[in-house]
C-alpha cells in the first residue's frame, strides 16, 4: 500500500502496530477506570508495517478527569499511547478517541491521504469524526469518544467518561471541541 498514513503505533520498532488493546476498559457512564494496554504485534503487511507513525503526544499534569492536551494545529491525529487516546483535529472539530477499535479493541490507525482511521483487524473504516463508513469490517459503530471540553488552547479530556455511539449517543456526539 503506497499511500501516506499515519499508523496508531509511534514507531515500528515499539511493538504496536496492528497490536491488540487489552480489554481492561470498563464503560461506566459517569465515573471509573479506563485502562488500556498494548501487547503483541499481530503479523501487519509490510506496507502497513513501513506506514508513517502517528505523531505522539503525552498529556503533561492535570488529573485523570481532566487530561490537558494541546490542541494540534493542523488537521490530523495524535496519540498519547500511555492513555490509550487519538486526539483528532479535523475541519475545525476536535476529538479524543480511545485507540481501541469498537469491535475487538485492536489499535487502529491513520490513513492521512484518505481522511480516515482503519482498524488492520478487520478492516472497519471510521471518518476523522469516529463515525464508522458502513459496511467496512466488522464494527457496529463509531469510535468511542472521552468527554472533552476546551480550556485555551488544550483540549481537557476525561479519561473516565468514554462514550459509545450506539449506548450513548447524545453524549457521544456531545463529545467534541469546535475551533
Ligand atoms: S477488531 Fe477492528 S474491526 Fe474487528
Amino acid at each position: 500500500m503506497s499511500r501516506g498514513t499515519y499508523a496508531a503505533n509511534v514507531n515500528e520498532n515499539d511493538g504496536c502496530d496492528g497490536c491488540a488493546l487489552v480489554p481492561r476498559r470498563e464503560f461506566l457512564r459517569d465515573a471509573g477506570a479506563i485502562a488500556v494496554g498494548i501487547l503483541v504485534a499481530l503479523g501487519a503487511s509490510p506496507a502497513r508495517a513501513a506506514a508513517a507513525p502517528l505523531e505522539a503526544i503525552t498529556s503533561i499534569g492535570g488529573s485523570r478527569d481532566d487530561k490537558p492536551y494541546p490542541i494540534p494545529a493542523k488537521d490530523g491525529s495524535q496519540i498519547d499511547k500511555e492513555n490509550g487516546v487519538i486526539v483528532t483535529r479535523w475541519q475545525g472539530m476536535v476529538y479524543a478517541f480511545s485507540l481501541a477499535c469498537p469491535h475487538q479493541n485492536t489499535a487502529i490507525k491513520w490513513f492521512d491521504k484518505d481522511g480516515q482511521f482503519e482498524c488492520p483487524k478487520h478492516h472497519s473504516r471510521f471518518q476523522p469524526d469516529g463515525l464508522y463508513v458502513k459496511d467496512s469490517g466488522r464494527a457496529t459503530r463509531g469510535l468511542d469518544r472521552f468527554a472533552v471540553r476546551k480550556d485555551g488552547n488544550n483540549l481537557m479530556v476525561n479519561l473516565d467518561k468514554l462514550y459509545q455511539e450506539d449506548d450513548d449517543e447524545t453524549e457521544w456526539k456531545a463529545a467534541v471541541v469546535t475551533v
